[in-house]
């Protein structure tokens, strides 16, 4: 069993980064990243916080907009306009969720596709699933940067990913799909979960209920990508962060296995910087 070290990659992946745009900086472009953070979701603000971090080490700018709770949809809407016009601005991220009195949708097609480094536009969405993707979501993105430098080739694989989300589940099946895995999605209304998840050469799970995939589940010699981010409040991991997967019982009977932490969490803000400074260079022509 290999352990899928996300957090080397993603130390790697942020050297190259670097690299790129102190380059880019030599023709007078400074990647710009801004990040809208809506309320005070402690979850939300410690994400933010790391990407912001991580762009500044970078070399990336950086512009965090934070938003009273009760701002209303108009604000949010008003400030985004506002983002997409300025030229030292190359991605806009409106971090989820947001409160309730405003509508999701609304305000992520009000971002610039061009500076959407979310992927969440349904114009990038549409460019994925027809095969042809432009700015794709980053945790998704950033599971098959770590299949690629594992020499794991999803071409072929019976792939099961559990969860159906728009920021993971939705854009991995494209991803999949387009490499030619053969991909069934579960989610909660699935009859037999453990039916599919137990034929996967490859799963993929993003769920958010901790240690939900048992030993059982899991088929000999699988290659596991763990995607599930729970921070534990009681019990024998009270004050840790765990995955969707039963680690400690299912990682023997794996080839390949992402820990939580420092599997795919890492990637996806490496994924962020990637997709900032993809939309900086774009931005050129
Ligand atoms: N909330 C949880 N994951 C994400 C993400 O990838 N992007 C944004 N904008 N919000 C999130």
């Amino acid at each position: 069993m290999t352990v899928l070290d996300g957090k080397a990659l993603s130390n790697k992946v942020k050297e190259e980064i670097k690299l790129e745009t102190a380059e880019l900086k030599k023709e007078g472009i400074i990647p710009g990243l801004a990040v809208i953070l809506v309320g005070d979701d402690p979850a939300s603000k410690t994400y933010v916080a790391s990407k912001e971090k991580s762009c500044i080490a970078a070399g990336i700018f950086s512009e965090k907009i934070t938003m009273n709770k009760d701002a209303t949809q108009e604000r949010v809407l008003d400030r985004i306009a506002k983002l997409n016009a300025d030229d030292s601005i190359h991605g806009i991220l409106v971090q989820l969720p947001l409160p309730d009195h405003i509508d999701t949708n609304k305000i992520l097609e009000t971002i610039d596709p061009k500076k959407d480094v979310d992927g969440f536009h349904v114009s990038n969405v549409g460019q994925l699933v027809t095969g042809n993707p432009n700015l794709v979501p980053c945790t998704p993105l950033g599971v098959m940067r770590i299949l690629k430098e594992y020499g794991i080739n999803p071409t072929g694989m019976d792939a099961c990913i559990v969860g159906v989300s728009n920021i993971v589940g939705k854009p991995m099946m494209n991803l999949l799909i387009n490499a030619r895995a053969t991909v069934t999605v579960c989610h909660s209304k699935t009859k037999d979960l453990k039916a599919h998840t137990s034929k996967a050469d490859l799963l993929i799970v993003g769920v958010g209920i901790p240690h939900m995939i048992k030993e059982d589940m899991v088929k000999d010699g699988a290659v596991v990508i763990d995607v599930g981010i729970n921070r534990m409040t009681w019990g024998k991991y009270e004050g840790k962060l765990v995955g969707d997967i039963d680690y400690e019982n299912v990682a023997n009977k794996c080839s390949y296995i992402t820990p939580v932490p420092g599997g795919v969490g890492p990637m996806t803000i490496a994924m962020l910087l990637k997709n900032t400074l993809n939309a900086a260079k774009m931005s050129r022509q």
